[in-house]
């Protein structure tokens, strides 16, 4: 009897399994995360994992585009990991493993690469502010292929939704057009992907600057201390007509209000008020939030050191991901060559 009742639940689960819908995560290897990462994906990476199935991708050759010392590209790939982890990443749940490992990826990126053209990708609005920010004098080819073989990461997993920032919805845009151009050749073999926009808005850097992001110098890294965050919040740029305190401040041109509001919720009307009235001083407003962004860490830091020091552990949950997402790979790969009539 017993056995009857187990042997239905696996049924049951591996249906439901079989259900859920699957989600297809990147990030390039850049280095150490900040916490415009952990609010604007990893938190919202870590909220999906129970509703639908996820893989996790190290879009190392993605990197390859800004910064050609693989070795560097590796190391970055192992802290990316253990700030993945650290956040709360699953790794029984999800695999998470290097673009690079799997040779799937190339092939399927040539193969798409005869279904676009050059005038769509030249139009493509991340390549030019890439290209602006960045101050890139000569564009390389996988830069214009970039979006290209993004779509690759995603179909070769056959995503149906991918968590994003609003900078990648282009890349999205064009991993649809490619996918129906597939399917319309050589019949349906791939989803349309749907952009998942991240909840929080960006995150200001302590420059002011819109976003937070390494390019920029502006970050608050997750591996931070609590006195390092404290020296960082001591720089932080704020209402340049509060130059002291008892000036009346802004609450809403200051980029430390914004912190506020994410890691400080409970007390934003009394910083609020304080601001306005002249009797909160900057330094002490940043400090209340520095130490504020310090306890939201804590937990994570834990976890972080932990992996820190556990490295062989990090390497081989990298490696039994890559044997997971291999397999999948292949399976799509297989698929794609009998639709073409590649045998
Ligand atoms: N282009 C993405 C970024 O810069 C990283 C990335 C590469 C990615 N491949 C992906 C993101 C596939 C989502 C899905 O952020």
């Amino acid at each position: 009897m017993e056995a009857i009742s187990l042997y239905e639940l696996t049924l049951k689960d591996s249906v439901v399994l079989q259900n859920k819908k699957r989600i297809l995560s990147g990030m390039r290897p850049t280095g150490k995360l900040h916490l415009g990462h952990l609010v604007g994906a990893l938190e919202n990476w870590v909220s999906l994992q129970n509703e639908y199935e996820n893989y996790h991708l190290i879009a190392d050759y993605h990197a390859l585009t800004t910064n050609l010392d693989t070795e560097e590209l590796y190391q970055n790939s192992i802290d990316m990991m253990i700030d993945w982890l650290a956040a709360g990443i699953d790794p029984g749940k999800s695999p998470m493993f290097r673009q690079s490992q799997i040779k799937e990826h190339a092939e399927l990126f040539m193969i798409f690469s005869m279904l676009i053209t050059t005038a769509r990708l030249e139009r493509n609005p991340t390549l030019k502010d890439q290209v602006r920010d960045l101050n890139i004098e000569n564009v390389i080819y996988g830069h214009l292929g970039y979006p290209v073989l993004q779509s690759a990461d995603i179909l070769l997993y056959k995503g149906n939704i991918v968590p994003v920032g609003e900078d990648q919805v282009p890349h999205i845009e064009i991993t649809r057009e490619i996918a129906r151009r597939f399917n319309q050749q050589y019949g349906d073999v791939f989803p349309e992907p749907e952009a998942k926009l991240t909840k929080f808005a960006r995150l200001p850097g302590l420059d002011g600057n819109i976003k937070m992001s390494k390019s920029a110098g502006n970050t608050i890294l997750l591996s931070e201390s609590p006195d390092e965050i404290k020296s960082k919040l001591k720089k932080a740029v704020t209402d340049p007509q509060k130059i002291r305190k008892g000036d009346s401040g802004r609450p809403e041109v200051c980029l430390v209000f914004t912190y506020h509001q994410k890691f400080n919720p409970t007390e934003t009307a009394e910083i609020d008020a304080g601001c306005r009235s002249g009797a909160l001083g900057c330094v002490d407003c940043k400090m209340k939030v520095a130490s504020k962004i310090s306890n939201y860490l804590n937990p994570f830091r834990e976890k972080r050191m932990y992996y820190e020091s556990h490295q062989s552990e990090v390497k081989e949950i990298l490696k039994s991901g890559e044997e997971q997402a291999k397999q999948l790979a292949a399976q799509t790969m297989a698929e794609v060559r009998t639709a073409m009539k590649l045998g």
